[in-house]
């Protein structure tokens, strides 16, 4: 056994701090954020596909969570190509979600619970069905339609060639080629993700006033702030060069050149007239990027104190479950964002990546799956969940704003055995089924074991079907269980709010190469958290009050791929 002196000698322990305290800020920089995706929450119509009045109704298993605000991914009109990132109407609610006073009681009953409400904004892309993109259709090259969005004339002899090399994110080429009114092949159009998401050209007045009164719309019906999607795409390079590198959004660019496509300088103009739209209003409103964007100092220009509140931060995300990659991620993300004024999010989990407690039982080190089929190498799933647990101790008690997506507190596996024909997602059709895509992800949520589609709606028809083990995993499963998942996540959330840790300050404590230990100090308070990546046990102090532990009867000693909160 390793004998690791946890309370620190000369010898064994450097501190060196890594983030200073931030007592008594607004609410974004430590708020516990909980992405609810409409589709897969909560179906009150049993129609089989999540909707408002479904989420309504669960706002106090939330409360209960200890959560302290909500992101909705879109639920506005769309032809659903892309599960609602594919949006028609800026300003309504799809059907198949419900009414826009609907969205009003959702939020209205948010409030009473004291739970904040951030919406998803779509704007580097609407739907091919947007009244903007027909008339586009129906209009002539150059027109004024056609400048809002992206249109460019084919190269070749005839046009017949798309404009430039660019991909599409989910697959194929990034341009398609329209008709034209007159039923000659005609112009292509840029999309970056789907053929029915066409981009939107930001170097346009009328798109920037547009947005700009959408983010009104939904902030005068009292939203806390937005989700901003693709953030980093919105300004595409002069000229639209050709790119030969990766395109994979979802991957950060590291050192390589700047893709012409993602992460230009023009971005930040847009997000400074937001910035001023939201300060605008009362209540600390609030906006976070979605910016797949690296090294850290760049993605710490989206929040600069005149841009965004917060960007997700996924090079946590993407980090190896290494004590040394996880330390250098969280060192980047202070240092950068410290430099800036701005808090550090951490995130795990979201709808575009294989759930976290999956994720972590694949081999460590190798390239991160779009997805997981039946015939791909299958993760572990006990250890997957045990370090899922350990990462989100670790996760929780790290000062800043972290965000957990649904599902991730009872410790859902991704789905791994959905049959082909159920899969939705763009990706698996466009890469052929190469990529398998994110649906496994998307599973709706079991509430109970009992019932009809494990309590997610009366319809026995889930938009996809749920895994047989989602059964046991349900809430009433788990409620109640100090052993459960749920009871570990409902432990974690009220610690980490009654001590205040997430404006505390953090220092790294040395333990050896195999073990993560911090300090975090609140006030007066100290709460030490270590994560034993070693094959050795580690030795716990007698001394100290074990505060939560990722896994049940640790008894003084801390086990491989484990964490604890000490005081
Ligand atoms: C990022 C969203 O999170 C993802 O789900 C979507 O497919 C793309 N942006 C395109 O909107």
């Amino acid at each position: 056994m390793q004998d690791i002196n946890v309370q620190g000698t000369a010898e064994t322990t450097t501190d060196v701090q890594v983030h200073d305290a931030h007592p008594g800020g607004e609410w974004w920089r430590s708020a516990v954020i909980y992405q609810i995706y409409p589709r897969s929450w909560a179906d009150a119509d049993g129609n089989g596909i999540g909707d408002l009045p479904g989420i309504t109704a669960r706002l106090p298993y939330l409360k209960a969570l200890g959560v302290d605000a909500v992101w909705l991914s879109p639920f506005y009109p769309s032809p659903q190509a892309d599960a609602g990132y594919d949006v028609s109407d800026y300003r309504g609610v799809e059907p198949l979600f419900g009414r826009l006073d609907d969205a009003d009681t959702l939020i209205a009953r948010s409030h009473e619970l004291g739970l904040r409400v951030l919406v998803d904004l779509v704007p580097n892309h609407t739907s091919d069905e947007h009244a903007w993109f027909q008339a586009a259709l129906r209009a002539a090259p150059g027109s004024a339609e056609r400048e809002r969005y992206i249109f460019r004339d084919g190269s070749g002899a005839h046009g017949e060639l798309p404009p430039n090399n660019w991909e599409s994110v989910f697959g194929g080429a990034a341009w398609t080629r329209v008709t034209e009114p007159d039923g000659t092949p005609g112009q292509w159009y840029l999309h970056l993700f789907d053929s029915k998401q066409p981009d939107l050209n930001w170097q346009n007045p009328q798109v920037r006033s547009e947005f700009e009164d959408i983010l009104r719309f939904w902030l005068d019906r009292g939203v806390d702030g937005f989700r901003v999607d693709v953030a980093h795409g919105l300004i595409k390079a002069d000229g639209l060069p050709d790119w030969s590198g990766p395109l994979n959004m979802l991957e950060l660019s590291g050192d390589q050149t700047r893709p012409p496509m993602w992460d230009q300088d023009g971005v930040h103009e847009v997000y400074r007239d937001w910035h001023r739209v939201l300060a605008s209003y009362p209540g600390e409103r609030a906006m976070v990027a979605e910016a797949w964007v690296q090294p850290a100092d760049r993605a710490a220009l989206y929040v600069r104190d005149d841009e965004f509140q917060q960007a997700f931060n996924f090079e946590f995300l993407q980090a190896p479950w290494r004590a040394r990659d996880l330390a250098d991620a969280i060192d980047r993300s202070y240092l950068a964002n410290d430099a800036v004024d701005a808090p550090t999010t951490w995130v795990l989990s979201n709808h575009d990546v294989v759930r976290h407690a999956s994720r972590l039982g694949l081999p460590v080190g190798e390239p991160r799956p779009n997805g997981i089929g039946v015939d791909d190498p299958q993760p572990d799933a006990a250890l997957g969940l045990r370090r899922a647990r350990a990462a989100t101790t670790l996760m929780l008690a790290l000062p800043g704003g972290a965000y957990l997506y649904q599902g991730e507190e009872l410790g859902l596996p991704e789905a791994t055995a959905l049959p082909d024909e159920v899969r939705q997602d763009p990706t698996f059709h466009r890469t052929a089924g190469r990529e398998k895509g994110r649906d496994g992800c998307r599973i709706p949520m079991p509430w109970e074991k009992d019932a009809t589609s494990y309590g997610f709606g009366e319809g026995d028809q889930p938009w996809l079907p749920q895994p047989e083990a989602y059964g046991d995993l349900a809430v009433d499963q788990q409620e109640g269980d100090p052993a459960s998942t749920l009871e570990l996540y409902r432990r974690l959330l009220r610690v980490r709010r009654d001590l205040d840790l997430g404006e505390g300050a953090l220092a790294t404590v040395d333990l050896g190469d195999d073990v993560l230990a911090y300090d975090v100090t609140s006030g007066s308070q100290t709460v030490r958290v270590i994560v034993n990546f070693g094959a050795q046990p580690v030795q716990l102090p007698a001394d100290r009050e074990v505060l939560v532990a990722s896994e049940p009867d640790i008894a003084g000693q801390l086990p491989t791929d484990t964490a604890v909160w000490l005081q």
